[in-house]
């Protein structure tokens, strides 16, 4: 760690096309904010940028949702997102972004560097193209049946209804978004990184040097990318949105979204730099430069593949670390914003931090939940139940207690001021604070530097922790009953909320790289300035001069009531139901009714059953959002059937509920369960799905016509 003289971290440029969610902080934002304030706190040269990522094909997706353009969108999400950093007390140095002038020519400079040195390829392929509107369509554009699942809501990229990625090429009966007819395939050249002259430098560097200290996740996305054969990477894309290629034959195409963010985090460096009047190249050149990247697991093969390449190219120095982390689930299913399943930073900036009761306090417990959460070796959940639990019972009743209690018997044993220690009399159980106070430095201390962020936090609770138990071992107001009789054992108080107080001092820099407003307000009671926080000051059992006098306490943390634990969920589910109805297509924009379709004969419609069925049972299919496995009586038997309608009804709510069914459909398996018959349901133009059900109960089974 002291080898290197100077720190460059990142957090992964958040897209500017919509506000960022709890996920998001959790992921890329909260730990590098707690290793770059960590490092100040040691006094090392560190530099920590992000800024907005306005490029790729997610702007121009978002200007057509919004009836706006590409422009009005990226300065809308730019400053929302920086606002939001801000009022989340993520500590950037720079906050830039990708369509400043200054990160256009950064990175021009970088493909023309690689350009003229023949490290990239041209290759002519074929691409699908839009006749109708002549352009080329990014394969987000491109809607048609997902050949996994059978959605007709499947994207060129991605099907968002099973997860399976795809190609568009994949896509059954495919069809451009931008004129709904089907595209052809037309011929373009575009750049190439041949990530394959590069295998074995990738191979050496992540699957040997790196193998023991990058997480065992990363290691192993990288190691499945790289023994699954690199192949040259497009870095270029027929698109008007985005930065130019800079050369004369390359007309209409821009660079890859994902070759010019990643360039972002050095022009940031850049303008840092100009903005304070240093040099930043060191930064990017030096060698004695720690580089680390924080991101999220999607963006792994572009941060530990991708972009290593461009920077050895180049002549830049590598990351030494990209702590990725895995996903943050909410409530029970993984975040979803065409779902509305989410929190956003702004929401809970909202609804916690600027409300009367809220301010730093309410950031620092979501810093704490989401670091004690932190999905740093698998998938993590965020519950409001479990938020309410960790800050009620472990920042209110444990660390706020034993600040609140040292402070309160200060007063009220002490006059006030810090007491004197009295050498002669100290005890094992004072000894062992002492030392528990030491180690707890060198374990948070190894813990940052190996990005155990979680861990790390405990080891700070737990020292609080150990604080209530000394205070309870010595019992002060205890011995102050004695006083009248005996006045020495004031010496026994002194010695006890001497040690108290001297912890207290060393929670606020232990705490202070993940909760900063809490150490800023503990620095407040404590009467002393920022430079107690030093990281060297850790450790440390005379931080508070004796005779000095100390401000009456605050309460550093409120306790989350259940009404508003209650509400968010609530709000949560509404938000659920909403997106639902949002989001079913309503393909035909005028929300015309459908035609009728063509005629059929009696002898047709006499082949389907229709039957009436009662549910027995519902619960959901696990990885399928939209789905759940029904138990259905028809009297004469019972039945399992699959049915799309998990968003529109709890499983709870529906037993006992009588449906019509077709009885005699062919069986047919979905997501490995099978499904014998089909539920009838009416759907309006809003996509709100009823069942369609006898008008009064009828025996099960009885027949329809
Ligand atoms: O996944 C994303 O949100 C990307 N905008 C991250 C870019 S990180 C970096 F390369 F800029
Ligand atoms: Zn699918």
């Amino acid at each position: 760690m002291n080898d290197f003289k100077r720190y460059l971290v990142t957090s992964a440029l958040p897209y500017a096309n919509g506000l960022k969610h709890i996920g998001h902080l959790a992921g890329a934002y909260i730990p590098a904010d707690i290793y770059v304030r960590y490092l100040r706190a040691q006094k090392r040269d560190v530099v920590f940028v992000c800024g907005s990522d306005e490029h790729g094909t997610a702007i121009p997706i978002q200007a057509t949702k919004e009836h706006t353009t590409p422009r009005a969108i990226i300065d809308k999400y730019h400053e929302a997102m920086k606002q939001d950093f801000a009022d989340l007390n993520i500590s950037f140095d720079i906050y830039h972004r990708t369509s400043d002038p200054l990160h256009h020519e950064t990175a021009q400079e970088f493909f023309t560097y690689l350009h003229e040195r023949n490290e990239l390829e041209t290759k002519e392929t074929e691409q699908f193209y839009d006749e109708a509107t002549k352009t080329f369509l990014a394969d987000r554009y491109i809607k048609g049946t997902c050949p996994n699942c059978g959605s007709d809501r499947a994207f060129g990229d991605q099907c968002e209804n099973c997860g399976r990625s795809l190609s568009p090429d994949e896509l059954i009966n495919p069809v451009s978004t931008l004129s709904g007819q089907p595209p052809v395939k037309r011929k373009t050249t575009h750049w190439y990184l041949p990530l394959d002259r590069h295998e074995e430098f990738l191979r050496q560097w992540i699957l040997e040097q790196h193998k023991d200290d990058w997480r065992p996740t990363v290691v192993g996305q990288c190691k499945s990318w790289i023994e699954g054969g690199l192949q040259p990477r497009a870095v270029t894309r027929d698109l008007d949105w985005g930065i130019k290629v800079p050369l004369k034959d390359a007309e209409g195409k821009v660079l890859y979204v994902w070759f010019d963010a990643p360039i972002g985090y050095i022009s940031a460096t850049r303008q840092w730099a100009m903005d304070n009047k240093r040099d930043w190249k060191p930064y990017w050149y030096e060698k004695d430069t720690k580089l680390v990247h924080f991101i999220g697991k999607d963006n792994i093969v572009f941060h530990c593949i991708i972009f290593p390449v461009m920077l050895k190219l180049h002549g830049n120095i590598l990351p030494e670390n990209v702590p990725a982390n895995e996903f943050l689930n909410l409530e029970g299913d993984k975040m979803s914003t065409s779902r509305n399943w989410k929190l956003e930073m702004r929401d809970y900036i909202n609804d916690f931090v600027k409300q009367e009761n809220g301010g730093g306090q309410c950031v620092d417990m979501l810093r704490y939940y989401l670091t004690q959460i932190a999905p740093e070796t698998k998938d993590s959940e965020f519950t409001w139940k479990g938020f309410q639990d960790a800050v009620n019972s472990e920042l209110v009743s444990i660390f706020g207690n034993f600040v609140n209690r040292t402070f309160v018997l200060m007063h009220k044993l002490c006059g006030g001021k810090v007491p004197p220690f009295h050498n002669d009399i100290i005890d094992d159980t004072d000894k062992q604070l002492i030392t528990d106070i030491a180690s707890a430095k060198e374990k948070i201390e190894s813990l940052i530097e190996q990005y155990k962020f979680r861990e790390a936090l405990y080891e700070v609770i737990d020292l609080s922790r150990k604080g209530n138990q000394y205070m309870q071992k010595k019992e002060p107001w205890i011995l102050a009953k004695k006083l009248a009789e005996n006045p020495a054992v004031q010496q026994q108080i002194d010695n006890s909320l001497h040690l108290c107080l001297q912890l207290t001092a060393n929670l606020a820099i232990f705490i202070h790289p993940f909760l900063p407003s809490t150490a800023h307000t503990m620095l407040h009671m404590m009467k002393v300035v920022e430079k107690m926080l030093d990281w060297d000051n850790a450790g440390k059992m005379k931080l508070l001069s004796v005779g000095y006098s100390l401000r009456e306490p605050r309460l550093l943390f409120r306790k989350i009531e259940d009404t508003e634990i209650a509400a968010q969920v609530e709000k949560l589910k509404a938000g659920l139901v909403k997106a639902t109805t949002e989001n079913t297509p309503t393909e035909a924009t005028d929300n015309a009714p459908a035609p009728v379709k063509e005629t059929i004969q009696f002898d047709d419609f006499a082949k389907i059953d229709l039957r009436v069925a009662t549910i027995t049972a519902a619960g959901k299919v696990p990885k399928a959002d939209k789905l759940l496995q029904l138990e259905v009586d028809l009297g004469f038997e019972k039945r399992t059937i699959v049915s799309g309608i998990a968003l529109h009804f709890a499983p709870e709510d529906i037993i006992g509920q009588q449906v019509v069914i077709v009885a005699n459909l062919a069986p047919r398996k979905m997501r490995g369960i099978e499904s014998n018959g089909m539920i009838l349901m009416a759907e309006d133009k809003d996509g709100k799905l009823r069942f369609v059900s006898p008008a009064e109960a009828v025996a099960s089974g009885s027949g329809v016509s």
